[in-house]
């Protein structure tokens, strides 16, 4: 499933990224800059905070209530911002295109 990440400086990475993993999994293994991912999926420390492209923010699942409490502690938080984390990669997700904040924290 190919996801598509565009950092805060406006460079692009694609990566083929496996199926049932999460999107923060797939980013760190491919060494996405501006994904951090600090608790290891866990849902509590929020580095691994991303902007859904707004074509696709329609088409993921909402988040959680953890997941919701827990990006207020993000930085600059939007209305499409997500925890990547929390997101499971699936063939429905091919060319799913994020974000990365300049910084985690
Ligand atoms: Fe820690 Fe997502 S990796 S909240």
């Amino acid at each position: 499933t190919k996801i598509v990440f565009i950092a805060h400086n406006g460079s692009e990475r694609v990566i083929e990224a496996e199926d049932g993993k999460t999107v923060m999994q797939a980013a760190v293994d491919n060494l996405i800059p501006g994904i951090v991912g600090d608790c290891g999926g866990c849902c509590t420390c929020a580095t691994c905070h991303a902007y859904v492209d707004e074509r696709w923010q329609g088409k993921l699942k909402p988040p959680s209530e953890d997941e919701a409490m827990m990006l207020e502690g993000a930085l600059e938080v939007k209305a499409n911002s997500r925890l990547t984390c929390q997101i499971q990669i699936g063939p429905e997700l091919d060319g799913l295109i994020l974000r990365t904040p300049e910084r985690q924290f």
